[in-house]
């Protein structure tokens, strides 16, 4: 039934298979028996590894078991889930937080809740699938503005009588390794809600690749300096800088109390295990105590770039450590990945339909040494 469609995608070179590894992930990675430096992974601060990580998570397991058992509306969480969310709120400034298995399920399931039919959601173009498909299962009047162009979305604002509008907005666009003009679209919605006994801008930040790695870890309005409003929900990962698993959602009392009544991925899911929100509060820890890691992952990333360009690469827009190199095609990308996998270096081309422009997507983390970007140089040396 679906082998037609298979051999379709082979010959256009989009066939996507899962490589296994036998190590754990980390600067350093063995698969198929072969060791390489590892360039594709999320694990910004290196702390999937870190030894107060992994002991908090054994110990979690020794004492509250693996399971969770049911959705913690149905039997409970454990007090791990509860003090992981007041130390996300703590660490994000906010009233409330609420823990959601992935970030996956929190963008698909915090949009719907806060947004319906009567909503009109402005949507920046490049925003990652998850808030795409949180979007479609909303129901409400969805508008794409251009990538960034702040400009644009005032023009379209200014066309909708809608009584709730929203803006979502990846913080750090995950392929492309940008910034979003936060500052600007913050007082784009203060502005508007000013005039407002009631706010009606909302603004949703998915922080997935800018908790942990902006304003010193706390994500990104610390970094553009920009207080917590009763009308920004901020949505974040622990599964990447955090090295460990789930999301969050946190903002004020209110919408996080709606958000978990009313959110359908939390409500009829199983809840993360403890050990995972073991982890989690392990790496905020981790964060608080070694701001080394900040310093180590962003002279990481200078190197890295600096060198990048030298070689004569084209790295897009790239401000943080996910730093895309540019191809002509999907066959390039292709064609460098294998090179690099050839030279030891584990980093991945990047194909539609994850982005529309081709590209090998490099992620520089703390855990590299300056000799592991140097290898990766090396290796592009084409
Ligand atoms: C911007 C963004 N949001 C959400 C997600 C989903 O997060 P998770 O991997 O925890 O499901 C990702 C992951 O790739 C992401 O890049």
């Amino acid at each position: 039934m679906f082998s037609e469609s298979l051999i379709r995608l082979k010959e256009k070179n989009l066939l996507r298979e899962i490589k296994n590894r036998n190590s754990p992930q980390g600067s350093r990675i063995l698969m198929d028996g072969k060791n390489y430096i590892n360039f594709s992974s999320n694990d910004y601060l290196g702390l999937a590894n870190h030894p107060h990580v992994i002991e908090s998570s054994k110990k979690a397991i020794e004492t509250l078991g693996f399971g969770s058992g049911a959705s913690r509306l149905l039997c409970g969480g454990s007090i791990l889930h509860d003090k992981l969310e007041k130390k996300t709120a703590e660490f994000k400034g906010t009233e409330s937080a609420l823990i959601f298995n992935s970030g996956y399920s929190a963008n698909t399931g915090i949009i719907p809740a806060i947004a319906d039919e009567g909503s009109v959601i402005f949507s920046d173009e490049l925003n990652h699938a998850s808030i795409v498909d949180g979007c479609r299962l909303s129901r409400a009047k969805k508008i794409i503005y251009r990538h960034k162009d702040t400009r644009h979305l005032s023009e379209l604002i200014e066309k909708e009588t809608a009584k709730r509008k929203i803006i979502i907005t990846d913080s750090v666009f995950s392929m492309d390794g940008d910034i979003a003009p936060l500052k600007e679209i913050y007082e784009l919605c203060l502005t508007r809600n000013s005039t407002l006994s009631i706010p009606n801008f909302l603004l949703y930040i998915d922080d997935a690749h800018g908790t942990g790695v902006l304003g010193n870890g706390k994500g990104a309005i610390a970094h553009f300096g920009i207080k917590p409003e009763s009308w920004i929900i901020q949505m974040g990962t622990f599964s990447k800088a955090l090295g460990s698993f789930g999301a969050f959602a946190a903002g004020n009392k209110d919408a996080i109390e709606w958000i978990l009544n009313t959110a359908r991925s939390f409500i009829f899911s199983t809840a993360l295990p403890s050990c995972a929100a073991a982890a989690s509060i392990a790496a905020l820890e981790v964060i608080e105590k070694e701001p080394k890691l900040f310093d180590r992952l962003w002279s990481n990333r200078e190197q890295a770039v600096h060198e990048i360009i030298k070689l004569g690469y084209d790295i897009m827009d790239s401000e943080t450590p996910i730093i895309p190199v540019r191809t002509e095609t999907v066959e390039e990308a292709l064609h460098i990945s294998q090179h690099l996998l050839g030279n030891g270096i584990f980093a991945p081309a990047i194909r539609p339909p994850s982005v529309k422009e081709p590209r090998i997507r490099i992620t520089v983390t703390a855990a590299h040494t300056a000799e592991d970007i140097e290898s990766l140089i090396k290796a592009l040396s084409l």
